[in-house]
């Protein structure tokens, strides 16, 4: 054959794979969700996400300062609330003294320097497990539950959070939030909306995890999170929570919505983030404990692919595996 076109002459070597390589990944792309207990000196297994632990606070300021060192601009914060605190509205989430608030103050006194973003939403502390406050049918009530998410955002500020995370979609409640930050002085405070958040199967394991699986029972969420279904609903979502005065939006979960990713990120223009949930992060670790595939292949290989489908960031329970192999590899 007498070739014009040959791709694989860029293809040969690794230094020109190298060179006309369109996307990296770095341990600037990455956010570390970490899930908090109260108390000392303790460390639990989360069962369904090998590698994953719930710590204390003093197990947990040893992960910042290895985020650190890693290069991880972001640690993401999720609270296990014991039973007793759990109630049908979800109060504790505001308790200026409560885990999280402690955690931010005490965080962001070791280590000023690491950004710390806060989940806003009820469901670790609803007794019923929903992301919001609910009526005698279980319908999650909109408007009550966004005063209680203001509060909760607000609480978070005070304490210091550098960022605060709805994740709990709640029509309105990135511009309630947005107004009540203005007015009380965090004009500093971002904003990551979780924007285009789908009723997905995926969050499993987060749910064993924060332990809300037995409170949610059989119930779902699929009057407030998106139905994966959907596309254009995603775009229509991202426009208001931008409008309303979101600094960042997030897409979630991640593999499966990379289309919406794209999509985002290509007409809105705006720091677009993605999370690789828990049962993404699951399936990844299952298959290679049973040899199946190439754990860290496929780790990297699955978060390049949210830098080419167009996101700035990804949160991610692998952020410091991943982070670790960038850096030996530099
Ligand atoms: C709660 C929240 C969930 C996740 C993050 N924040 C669970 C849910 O909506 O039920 C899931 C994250 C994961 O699966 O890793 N609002």
């Amino acid at each position: 054959m007498q070739l014009f076109h040959r791709p694989r002459r860029l293809r040969k070597t690794d230094w020109s794979r190298r060179l006309v390589q369109e996307n990296q990944l770095s341990s600037n792309d990455f956010i570390y969700p970490v899930f908090l207990l109260e108390g000392s000196g303790r460390e639990e297994t989360v069962s369904s996400m090998p590698g994953v632990s719930r710590l204390s606070l003093d197990k947990l300021m040893l992960v910042a300062e290895d985020c650190i060192k890693l290069g991880i601009p972001v640690m993401a914060l999720f609270p296990v609330i014991r039973a007793e605190l759990k109630t049908p509205d979800g109060k504790e989430a505001f308790n200026p003294n409560g885990l999280i608030p402690q955690a931010i103050k005490e965080l962001k006194k070791q280590f000023p320097n690491l950004g710390i973003m806060t989940d806003i939403a009820l469901d670790p502390y609803t007794s019923h497990g929903q992301d919001g406050i609910i009526d005698a049918d279980g319908y999650v009530l909109n408007d009550l539950t966004v005063d209680a998410l203001i509060k909760q955002a607000l609480t978070h500020a005070q304490a210091g959070a550098d960022i605060v995370a709805p994740s709990d979609m709640m029509d309105g409640r990135i511009g309630a939030i947005r107004d009540s930050l203005e007015a009380h002085g965090f004009i500093h405070t971002q904003i990551m909306a979780y924007s285009a958040k789908y009723a997905s199967a995926f969050y499993g394991p987060f749910r064993d995890a924060v332990g809300s699986a037995g409170n949610l029972g059989k119930s779902d969420k699929k009057n407030y999170q998106m139905d994966p279904a959907n596309s254009d609903e995603a775009i229509r979502e991202v426009a208001l929570d931008i409008e309303e005065g979101a600094d960042m939006v997030m897409v979630k979960p991640g593999m499966p919505y990379l289309d919406i990713v794209r999509r985002v990120k290509e007409e809105l223009g705006y720091p677009t983030f993605a999370y690789q949930v828990s049962g993404e992060y699951a399936m990844i670790k299952a298959a290679a404990q049973n040899g199946w595939i190439n754990e860290e292949a496929v780790m990297m290989e699955s978060l390049l692919a949210f830098k080419r489908a167009g996101a700035d960031g990804i949160l991610t329970y692998f952020a410091r595996d991943a982070a670790r192999l960038l850096n030996a590899k530099k």
